[in-house]
């Protein structure tokens, strides 16, 4: 397996980064999680963008987009596979133990791992903690990812493969690594970005592509909505079958089988929507 360390293609196993790197101390970094499918990178230019955005807002220097770009290339040519989930990281590169970042530059790292298509349809869990809507790093895909990992495992307890969180004012939010939406009276509703989500490319997608409204939704609409589904980069969009103890009918309710329907077909015939 080869990866992208800073400038250039190098063996995983001899792939070093410092002990004191930011990212690794403190959580001082961003990344971005790329779907590849026969080695071409799906909706690549919303992702960087998104990187940019959340590099802004760490204070971290803008990522140069066309290394980031050759960096995808070369790892994707040199680690051929049908599905891949690529995974490009920055941080704030090698600095003091303490909160305060060093200035010896951020440190860039494009991985490949590979995976298989998701299952149709899924549970999912709701979780007590929130997501907070005001932090500074709210929308901010930062590797800062531990409560993600904590809600994840317990989403696992209960076999389900999603937790979905509430924020501070209990409105429904998202899940550790996608986004949520439902459908009340056959139309298709997902938390607005005020909500404290991130702004998902699927999620994006998915507006543009089913007419999908963002609307404020209490946590509890789970329990009644006619139908969930989940969005999320290597989830494209997928059905809910259980919420908790709720089941939901059928796998895939009309409503999610068409919003399904419709995002393979658009994403099939453009690689950089
Ligand atoms: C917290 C969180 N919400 C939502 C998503 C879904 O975003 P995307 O569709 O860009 O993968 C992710 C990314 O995986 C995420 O980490």
């Amino acid at each position: 397996m080869k990866i992208w360390l800073d400038g250039g293609l190098r063996d995983i196993e001899s792939a070093r980064v410092s002990v004191l790197d930011h990212g690794l101390t403190v959580g001082d970094g961003i990344f971005e999680t790329v779907k590849a499918v026969d080695g071409e990178p799906f909706a690549l230019t919303r992702h960087l963008n998104r990187l940019s955005r959340s590099a802004r807002g760490l204070g971290l220097p803008d990522p140069d987009h066309d290394e980031v770009r050759r960096a995808c290339a070369a790892v994707l040519e040199a680690n051929p596979m049908p599905l891949g989930r690529l995974r490009i990281t920055y941080t704030g590169g090698h600095g003091p133990l303490g909160s305060d970042r060093g200035d010896h530059g951020p440190t860039l790292v494009v991985a490949i791992g590979e995976t298989t298509r998701r299952p149709d349809s899924t549970a999912v869990v709701t979780v007590p903690w929130t997501r907070n809507e005001r932090g500074a790093l709210t929308g901010l895909k930062t590797t800062s990812y531990a409560e993600n990992v904590v809600a994840l495992a317990r989403a696992h307890q209960h076999g389900a493969s999603e937790a979905l969180f509430g924020n501070t004012v209990g409105q429904l939010c998202e899940g550790t690594g996608s986004n949520v939406f439902v459908v009340l009276d056959g139309e298709i509703h997902t938390p607005p970005l005020v909500s404290g989500c991130l702004a998902g490319i699927t999620r994006e997608l998915a507006i543009e592509w089913t007419g999908a409204k963002e609307t404020d939704l209490p946590l509890d609409v789970l329990q009644r909505a006619e139908e969930v589904f989940l969005t999320s980069t290597l989830r494209d969009v997928q059905a809910v079958h259980r919420v908790d103890d709720r089941e939901l009918p059928g796998t895939a309710g009309p409503v999610t089988a068409k919003a399904m329907r419709v995002f393979d077909e658009r994403s099939g015939h453009d690689l950089d929507p």
